[in-house]
């Protein structure tokens, strides 16, 4: 997978720019804080996942005072060029195009274009909450199989929509509010089971290619008991089926105003050697994992879909100690590679190509 040219109108503090990226390894993009840096590797996630990777709303993404956004960009995928097209509308009604054709949903862009991001916020990933750790697991499952991204979708908006009605009903279940609920539960409890599944299997997909890679990351940084493996396991936040979880928990839901069990409430345990590493792991084994984890699932996409994601990597290398990151460089996958730094690239990375980025302007 290459990205070959990136188009940029109105996209956060950029007018207008064009970025040519080195065809393979690294390019290294460069400047100090502020200047867009980030902004730039959140276009190109734009265009693989519809999303921005730091997590913000549609319209920030939109250059402040301009009317819309538009990403573009020319991609190669098995030989074959890609152009594509977003176009983001504070409003939210974003439009795509895939080789001048608009698609008739825009989650039909997801796919074209995949990447692994590594950012300094992924040691939230092991030291963070649950959430997390399922966006981890749901944005493998889109990488993998698109059609994961309309399970998710309407995932979230039965929840919504149930949550809703438990708060107004006000703890008391009415024929109504029990009529309508068992509307919701039945759709909850079928997108919920087939969500769950398929994070089951991926998490047992995941597990040796992260062991693997932790044990590389952890070596390099010379972290005791690199060798003790990492497991991963699914903890779903009930047992048997959902629907019956959900009509057991029905009295509890109504009295607390909100859906306590379903997918939204699951969690992805990870364990370094026998202890869980979200409490007991060291901030070096943590950091390491986290690498680890996002490494693995960039080799399970690469291997399942035949072709490596383009790397982004984020400031990451300003936060990792000379071993880490030494560690960091040579686990990296063969491929294209974005680097952004506000210093100098680290020692023994070696760039093809470097672009300097200054108020939303890129200077060759
Ligand atoms: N929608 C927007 N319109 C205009 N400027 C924006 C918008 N969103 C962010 N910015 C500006 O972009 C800059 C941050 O860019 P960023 O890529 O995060 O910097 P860095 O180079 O440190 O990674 C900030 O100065 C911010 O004011
Ligand atoms: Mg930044």
């Amino acid at each position: 997978m290459q990205l070959e040219r990136l188009w940029l109108t109105d996209f956060r503090n950029y007018a207008a720019a064009e970025l040519h990226p080195a065809p393979d390894g690294l390019t290294v993009v460069t400047g100090a804080n502020g200047e867009g840096k980030t902004n730039l590797l959140e276009a190109v996630g734009y265009l693989a996942t519809l999303r921005s990777f730091r997590g913000a709303p549609g319209e920030a993404l939109v250059r402040a005072g301009a009317p819309v956004a538009v990403v573009r960009a020319e991609a190669r995928r098995d030989g074959r060029g890609l152009l594509l097209e977003a176009e983001l509308h504070p409003t939210g009604r974003d439009r795509v195009q895939v080789n001048r054709q608009p698609l008739k949903r825009t989650r039909d862009l997801l796919g074209a274009l995949q990447v692994t991001v590594f950012a300094p916020d992924d040691l939230e990933l092991v030291k963070g909450g649950p959430a997390a750790r399922r966006r981890y697991l749901d944005d493998l499952l889109v990488a993998l199989h698109p059609r994961h991204d309309a399970t998710q979708t309407e995932l979230d908006r039965v929840l919504r929509q149930r949550n809703t009605l438990l708060r107004q009903a006000g703890g008391r279940a009415t024929p109504d509010v029990v009529a309508t609920l068992e509307v919701w539960d039945a759709k909850l409890a079928d997108a919920g089971e087939k969500l769950v599944t398929a994070r089951r299997g991926l998490t047992a997909a995941l597990e040796p290619l992260v062991s693997s890679a932790y044990a590389q990351v952890a070596e390099a940084a010379r972290l005791r008991g690199s060798h003790v493996g990492v497991r991963l396991a699914y903890q779903a936040s009930w047992e048997g089926g959902l629907a019956a979880a959900l009509a057991a928990a029905r009295g509890d839901d109504l009295r607390r105003g909100v859906t306590t069990v379903g997918p939204h409430r699951d969690e992805l345990g990870c364990w370094i050697g026998d202890l869980p590493a979200r409490t007991h792991a060291s901030q070096g084994e943590q950091r390491s994992l986290a690498l680890g984890l996002r490494l693995g699932g960039h080799r399970l996409v690469a291997e399942r879909i035949g072709s490596a994601p383009v790397l982004l990597l984020d400031d990451v290398f300003s936060e990792l100690d000379a071993d880490r990151s030494a560690a960091l460089l040579d686990a990296l996958p063969a491929g294209q590679a974005l680097l952004t730094t506000a210093g100098s690239p680290p020692p023994g990375a070696e760039a093809r190509h470097v672009v300097r980025v200054e108020g939303g302007k890129l200077l060759p």
